[in-house]
């Protein structure tokens, strides 16, 4: 009798943390639906050095030192890195007392943890890069055959709509515009999580109670972050409540289908004097072009709530 063939969804995480990148990295941690083969770091929210020291901090905490992480680039592949401290503190990670990291960096770039990783899953691996895509585009271009092993890359960022970093652009597609456009034009199958669908998703302080009901350490940690994360939005929105954008996209990584996409011919403006790092989307299909992106239009808002505390869950203080 053959063994059962493994159904869990392989998975590698290219992120930049930043609150809403560790309530991801928790959920892949966690989720018995996922295989978290690695965890790449890159500069986003935070320099890449702090980014890194975060994603092996929330490691810590998710109680999985198994997973591999490495610094990826420290900057956008043209122009200077611009971060977003505004929102997520000088250390990327501010409001929360995390523990010092249980394991190493992996001696690997970046690029080449997502690169080996992947040809020696033994089956394709799902990519959810919830940063600035520097990595992943570096990635592709440095190994071909990454095309034919990814299954599916789910990316939160970019907007049909509104911006978030400028009035155009979402702030992952806008640090690097240039390395989106070349994951959007990689033939590789792409969801766009992007702004569209992450403020359809909103968290009230209701549900920093709950999460915090769920003890130490990863409970109050949770909340703690969440606590200082919802400062910068009731600060910059008109609307309650606080988007968890790159959970989103794992959430959507792991049940697909939660986000509702429609596909579309998508271009990454990196030039406009006021609109660069733009995700221009071709919803009514007037460039007559073949579609590249499935981009997440809606979010089943209570499924996704419900999905995040089913699995924060798993970390209740026994
Ligand atoms: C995105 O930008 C970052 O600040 C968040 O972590 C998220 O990935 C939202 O625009
Ligand atoms: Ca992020």
């Amino acid at each position: 009798m053959g063994s059962k063939p493994d159904e869990r969804v392989p998975l590698i995480l290219d992120c930049d943390p930043g609150h809403d990148d560790a309530v991801a990295i928790l959920l892949a941690a966690a989720d018995p639906a996922a295989e978290l083969l690695a965890v790449t770091a890159v500069a986003g929210n935070q320099t890449v050095d702090k980014t890194s020291y975060n994603a092996r901090r929330v490691l810590t905490l998710a109680g999985r030192k198994d997973v591999p992480v490495a610094a990826g680039f420290a900057g956008p592949l043209v122009g200077e890195l611009a971060t977003a401290e505004e929102v997520h503190g000088s250390t990327g990670l501010d409001g929360a007392d995390l523990p010092e990291p249980a394991l190493e960096l992996d001696s690997r770039h970046g690029v080449d943890l997502i690169i080996e990783t992947v040809l020696g899953a033994s089956r394709p691996v799902v990519l959810v890069p919830t940063a600035p895509l520097t990595n992943v585009a570096v990635a592709l271009r440095k190994e071909p055959r990454l095309k034919g092993r990814i299954a599916r890359i789910v990316w939160m960022g970019g907007a049909a709509g509104e911006g978030n970093v400028t009035p155009a652009a979402e702030f992952n597609a806008f640090v690097d515009p240039e390395a989106a456009a070349m994951v959007f034009s990689a033939g590789i199958p792409l969801t766009m999580v992007g702004l569209d669908v992450t403020h359809q998703a909103l968290l009230e302080e209701v549900d920093i109670a709950w999460i915090r009901a769920l003890g130490a350490p990863v409970g109050t940690a949770v909340a703690d972050l969440l606590d200082f994360y919802r400062g910068f939005h009731r600060r910059r929105y008109a609307f309650s409540g606080f988007p968890l954008h790159d959970a989103c996209a794992v959430a959507e990584a792991l049940r697909p289908g939660l986000v509702r996409t429609l596909p579309m011919a998508v271009e990454v403006e990196t030039a406009g004097r006021w609109t660069r790092g733009r995700t221009v989307c071709d919803r009514w299909g007037v460039w007559e072009r073949e579609p590249n992106v499935q981009v997440g239009v809606s979010i089943d808002r209570a499924a996704f709530m419900a999905y995040l505390r089913q699995i924060l869950a798993r970390y209740r203080r026994a």
